[in-house]
């Protein structure tokens, strides 16, 4: 009897592409907990909402080269809000090594789409539409988390102008402040060691 089969079948790159996506998907939970994938959910549609205006004003001035005969003029202005104009700018939306944005357009498609076609006029801001109302992945900002409270200090001057809010901006994070490094407490109103105030009321402190 000589040695088994010489060769196996090869194994079908497709099914090699969804073995290694499968696994990315098994192995990424794990390395990030809840909040923080939130916040790179939010990061990532931001990501997108740019990319999605860069494209807006990359095709803009997209004309037939100069000294367009009437009929060039009507195909432009059809152009503007066509299928063709959308499909350009989606292409270019995510790099092709990132996975994150590359999901995310792919399962949100329908919903660019309806906005392209029929929300953008009324919600021009797409970043506001997608991102926070519709995908609900970000918040407005100065607020924080799932239900998008409001961070320490009010949404208007997140820890009262001295620190930066944790997840401000994101459905993630916890609304806490970090201090800038003359201020302190959770309020960012007290002063650090070694700083003087100069003026403190209720609602403003600087050292
Ligand atoms: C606190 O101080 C700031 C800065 O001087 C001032 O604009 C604000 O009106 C003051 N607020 C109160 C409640 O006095």
């Amino acid at each position: 009897m000589g040695p088994g089969p010489a060769s196996r079948p090869g194994r079908p790159p497709l099914a090699a592409a969804l073995c290694a996506a499968l696994l990315m998907l098994l192995l990424l939970p794990p390395a990030l907990g809840a909040g923080d994938r939130r916040r790179l959910a939010c990061s990532t549609c931001r990501g997108i909402a740019d990319r999605f205006n860069q494209g807006l004003a990359d095709t803009a001035k997209k004309n037939f080269g100069g000294g367009n005969t009437a009929w060039e003029e009507k195909t432009l202005s059809k152009y503007e809000s066509s299928e063709i104009r959308l499909v350009e700018i989606i292409e270019n939306l995510c790099d092709s090594s990132n996975f994150e944005c590359n999901n995310m357009v792919e399962e949100h498609e329908e919903h660019i789409e309806k906005w392209w076609f029929k929300l953008k006029k009324k919600y021009p801001d797409l970043f506001k539409w997608f991102c926070i109302e519709t995908i609900e992945v970000c918040c407005p900002a100065g607020t924080y988390g799932p239900d998008c409270l409001a961070c320490r200090g009010g949404s208007e001057r997140p820890c009262h102008g001295n620190g930066h809010c944790d997840g401000d901006g994101t459905r993630g994070g916890d609304g806490s402040c970090s201090c800038n490094k003359e201020y302190t407490g959770d309020f960012c109103l007290d002063c650090s060691n070694g700083y003087f105030s100069t003026l403190r009321n209720e609602t403003h402190s600087v050292c």
